[in-house]
């Protein structure tokens, strides 16, 4: 996700804030910039790499500064859309991470009010609201004007007559590092350890000032908040990694953020009747490569559920050299990177068809969006493990919303069902959040994995993409043979290869197949295969027939895709650890794979 850091103290502020927007590097970004007080307010920023920003621009001199790396989420990536912002009178610059979820109202208020807006991001709105509210206290300003905003932020703002920043965080990470006569305040502790080790972590509601030699938090009334400062003992390494042993663990963790953020707006959108398409379609196809395949897999039983659509699934390799049939249907690209090659292929060819085309990716501004009609931005945040994680999981969601808006168009669903759908999704961070608690339950259970040459998962209806997902991140990153397989087609092939040094891993939730699931865990049982069981809580006829169980929350059999991705994901993941693979870096294998 973007990075920000802040700086007040003695040092030529820009000397601080490079070096701080380097260490941000690993979050991803595609732009930066830095505004920096002197004798005036000067803003540098620009899109593409920092290493050009800092050569293209010249010495500033000051000791109060604000920078930023940007990762696009409204609007492309570029020079205008880079952070920081100026309000209209160039004396206040902001930097912001998170999601201004009513920009476009409040945007429209504030033309209207006579503010001039300069970029197409929802970020923006916060300069020209501080604008408005100043009369003479920034930190008041502040206050007034996150009163007026929707959404999650971690947000700092200078003023060029003043010596302090300003800084307010919800639900985006934001800690402060204090220096002696110097502090700092930042996304992660990554860009505050060159100059200090000791960190005061900001919670969300709270607010900051910060001046070279102190620091006020203020809590939601405004009063102020005593807080002892941490010891940070991390390594540069470790804390890029937020503590975590590997960026894919991270990463699976972030996942009830990662779903929260790709829901935010889109459901509203859905409410409103404008998510994503605007036209009802005879059918669907869904096309994409490796994980983002299996997710349009999982897509298909969704849409087929919910709207009652015929919809099919192919890969983007496969199809755009196939000949193609009839007229033409709505065609989803779903590309995490947005830059794979035959996926890049698949939607020329879908337009060449004359279907009309919607992309599914997590990257704003990649190619693939020049390539379609329609896109829909999946809000995962950068992903720098090569096993992807976290945007499969968002593009889970993407289906949901696909599905229910499909359905609402067609009036599949009545009102009061999509509203109970969405009321299930929205709880779905906290679902993922008790899987993720469970971590160390799962990783005691991977024993049986670690020895194994080859590895089966099984799973039937919509967990049946699930298993094949779970196979492909096992194979990905534990060099392990593995295979996902419909747990029906079992007993014509593998079977055949089931014995005591094979182990399997079954999912079985409660739906239409849950018994017929037990009866093939049966069968595998008697080969004397050893089973991992993926279940509800409480299931007791599943523990009673595997080796080992774990279980996610119970929810509604449409959605158990999602806490039992997570499931196979720490399964994965274990396993490789124990094996001592190079998790985040699995050999031969890339994250976007751009030639065909
Ligand atoms: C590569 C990555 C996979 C990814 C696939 C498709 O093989 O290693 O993790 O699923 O490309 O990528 P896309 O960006 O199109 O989703």
């Amino acid at each position: 996700m973007c990075g920000i850091i802040g700086y007040a103290g003695p040092r030529e502020a820009q000397e601080v804030l490079l070096d701080g927007l380097r260490r941000l590097e690993y979050r991803g970004y595609d732009s930066a910039g830095l505004a920096i007080v002197g004798s005036s307010l000067k803003v540098f920023k620009d899109k593409g790499e920092i290493s050009k920003l800092s050569s293209s621009m010249p010495q500033l001199r000051g000791h109060l500064g604000v920078g930023h790396t940007r990762w696009a989420t409204c609007g492309k990536p570029s020079q205008q859309n880079a952070h920081p912002f100026l309000d209209c009178t160039g004396q206040m610059a902001v930097v912001h991470n998170g999601i201004i979820e009513n920009h476009l109202a409040l945007r429209k208020k504030l033309i209207d009010e006579g503010h001039v807006f300069t970029s197409e991001t929802d970020t923006e709105v916060l300069v020209h609201l501080l604008e408005k509210h100043y009369k003479g206290d920034l930190h008041a300003a502040l206050r007034e004007a996150l009163k007026e905003v929707k959404g999650t932020y971690a947000v700092v703002a200078i003023r060029t007559d003043g010596r302090e920043l300003v800084a307010a965080r919800k639900e985006n990470p934001l800690v402060i590092g204090l220096g002696v006569g110097e502090n700092i305040v930042a996304s992660d502790v990554t860009a505050m350890l060159n100059y200090t080790n000791k960190a005061l972590y900001i919670m969300d509601g709270e607010t900051v000032v910060l001046g070279p030699s102190k620091v006020t938090i203020y809590d939601v009334d405004g009063r102020t908040v005593h807080r002892d400062p941490s010891i940070i003992t991390w390594t540069v390494e470790d804390a890029k990694k937020g503590g975590f042993e590997h960026y894919m663990l991270k990463e699976i963790f972030e996942q009830p953020t990662a779903i929260h953020n790709s829901l935010l707006e889109s459901l509203d959108e859905l409410e409103s009747g404008t998510l994503m398409i605007d036209h009802d379609a005879p059918s669907i196809k869904l096309v994409a490569c490796g994980t983002s395949y299996h997710a349009s897999m999982v897509g298909k039983y969704i849409i087929e559920a919910l709207a009652k659509i015929p919809t099919t699934v192919e890969l983007a390799s496969e199809y755009r050299y196939s000949p193609g049939t009839g007229e033409g249907p709505l065609t989803v690209l779903l590309t995490q990177s947005g830059e794979t090659a035959d996926t890049l292929a698949a939607a020329r060819e879908a337009r060449r068809r004359g279907c009309p085309t919607l992309a599914v990716t997590n990257v704003v501004g990649s190619t693939i969006a020049r390539e379609v009609d329609r896109v829909f931005y999946t809000k995962a945040g950068p992903e720098i493990g090569v096993a992807a994680t976290k945007t499969y999981t968002t593009q889970l969601m993407a289906m949901y919303l696909l599905g229910m808006r499909l359905a609402q168009m067609r009036r599949a669903m009545g009102r009061d069902e999509i509203r109970e759908l969405t009321s299930e999704l929205r709880g779905m961070p906290r679902y993922i959040g008790k899987v993720l608690d469970r971590a160390h339950e799962v990783e005691a259970a991977t024993d049986m994995l670690v020895p194994a040459r080859d590895v089966f998962f099984l799973g039937r209806n919509i967990n049946y993409p699930t298993m094949l997902e779970g196979a492909l991140k096992l194979k990905e990153i534990s060099y392990i043979h593995a295979e996902g397989y419909a747990a029906g087609e079992l007993k014509h092939g593998p079977l055949a290869l089931l014995d005591a040094s094979t182990p399997v891993v079954a999912a079985c939730v409660k739906d239409h197949t849950y018994e017929k699931m037990l009866a093939n865990i049966s069968e595998v049982a008697a080969r004397d295969s050893p089973i991992l069981a993926i279940g509800l809580e409480g299931d007791a006829d599943l523990a009673a027939v595997a080796d080992s169980t774990v279980s996610v929350p119970k929810v509604n059999p449409i959605l158990s895709p999602v806490p039992l991705t997570v499931m196979v994901q720490l399964i994965a993941y274990y396993t490789a650890r124990k094996r001592g693979c190079p998790i985040d870096k699995p050999r031969n294998l890339a994250k976007s794979v751009t030639v065909d």
